[in-house]
């Protein structure tokens, strides 16, 4: 059934040069299953429109640096560094990251084009498609024995949960270690983070769900973990069903964490109350004519910008230091994005921080804006100026 319905959106990484053809519109739903708890979108947009030609890029930030390192040693309790295949590797940003600290035997499969030239120049090997049967036996042929497989914000991304399981069978080893890190759902509705609600995540994870796929496979759950990254993230860790390792974690623990529908009416209830709160601050700052901007093209800009029904008038422009989305313009409202210098040439009131889930880290950087007599809009988890 229907529990939180954004209406039909832009697609939220479609940032796009003057000029460049629009990936266009699509109805942005989230489902819920009574009989599971598993949330997911309405409509799937197909992956080749969204990943083919790509704009995120793993963020080189210290934030996280920080999580690659809490991973790697969460990982290495586990086992000795070895080998790895990265689904959604993405740039190649981590396996590089991987290999200065003693792993070796890495390839990662990833179908953006071009990404995947960032990757060859950062030596990081790369099966250029979707993850599939025909990928996934590539990646082991090209491996070997696979002592790693790593989904970093990849599972969200997937339609059919089914296939993915299989493919990730057909790299795995007996020992092998199937790492999935993900937006923890419950992150997501505790924190009424409906920005993470975009047609590229097409699910809200929780572990229960995940047991309940597991069933019937060759895989189980064996460790949980959590990280504070992009607002509240889930590592979990499966193996073989014949591996020796002791699970480390008891499926029945999170059996409660299965979503009700109660918990995301809650859910849209406070999104809407979250939304009319941005609205109305932004209107009442432009009213007095006071100059805001935004920071961070994140995908979540998107969906708030849209939600809000924000355009220049509104916003003036947003910084993002990312390469790939300097000069494009933002998703729906035509907003243009700017290098992070404009933000200390041209001192706005007010800076909407949408790359919230980096906070501390470009607060610090961008002190100037704060001594400038500028202002942080923090949108996330709730309205806060500083
Ligand atoms: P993300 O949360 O989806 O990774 O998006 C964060 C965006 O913020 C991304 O486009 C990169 C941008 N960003 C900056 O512009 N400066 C920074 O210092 C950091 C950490 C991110």
């Amino acid at each position: 059934m229907p529990v939180f319905d954004l209406g039909i959106q832009p697609l939220a990484n479609d940032f796009c040069l003057e000029g460049e053809e629009r990936q266009g519109y699509a109805p942005l739903k989230v489902m819920l299953c009574n009989d599971c708890g598993h949330a997911q979108l309405s409509v799937v947009v197909k992956p080749s429109i969204l990943y083919s030609k790509y704009r995120y890029v793993t963020s080189p930030s210290l934030t996280m640096r920080h999580h690659f390192a809490s991973l790697v040693s969460d990982m290495l309790k586990e086992g000795p560094a070895g080998s790895v295949v990265e689904i959604g590797s993405n740039d190649g940003l981590f396996l590089q990251y991987l290999s200065g600290h003693g792993f070796g035997n890495l390839v990662g499969i990833d179908p953006a084009i071009n990404l995947a030239e960032i990757a060859n120049s950062r030596q990081v090997h790369t099966v250029r498609d979707f993850f599939n049967a025909d990928s996934a036996r590539l990646a082991k042929d090209m491996v070997g024995k696979v002592d790693f497989i790593i989904a970093r914000h990849v599972f969200c991304h997937i339609d059919d949960w089914q296939a993915f399981i299989r493919n990730v069978e057909i790299l795995c080893d007996r020992d092998t270690v199937v790492c999935i890190e993900a937006p923890y759902g419950w992150d997501t509705l505790n924190r009424c983070e409906f920005d993470q609600v975009y047609h590229e995540h097409l699910s809200f994870l929780s572990v229960h769900a995940m047991s309940v796929l597991l069933k019937g496979t060759t895989l189980h759950i064996h460790n949980v973990l959590k990280y504070p990254v992009h607002g509240g993230a889930i590592l979990i860790m499966l193996r073989q069903n014949g591996s020796k390792e002791p699970p480390k974690t008891d499926a029945d623990v999170w059996k409660n964490d299965r979503f009700t529908l109660l918990n995301w009416v809650d859910f849209a209830d406070e999104a809407r109350v979250r939304i009319d709160d941005l609205r109305t601050f932004v209107n009442a700052r432009v009213e007095e004519k006071k100059i805001v901007v935004g920071y961070g093209a994140s995908a979540k800009s998107t969906v708030w910008i849209n939600a809000c029904g924000f355009t220049r008038k509104h916003i003036r422009y947003i910084c993002d230091e990312t390469p790939q989305k300097l000069s494009t313009f933002s998703p729906g409202s035509d907003i243009p994005i700017v290098q992070p210098e404009v933000l200390a040439r041209e001192r706005p009131d007010f800076a909407i921080l949408w790359a919230w889930n980096f906070a501390e880290e470009i607060i610090a950087k961008e002190k100037a804006f704060r001594q400038a007599g500028g202002e942080w809009v923090i949108p996330v988890p709730e309205l806060k100026i500083i």
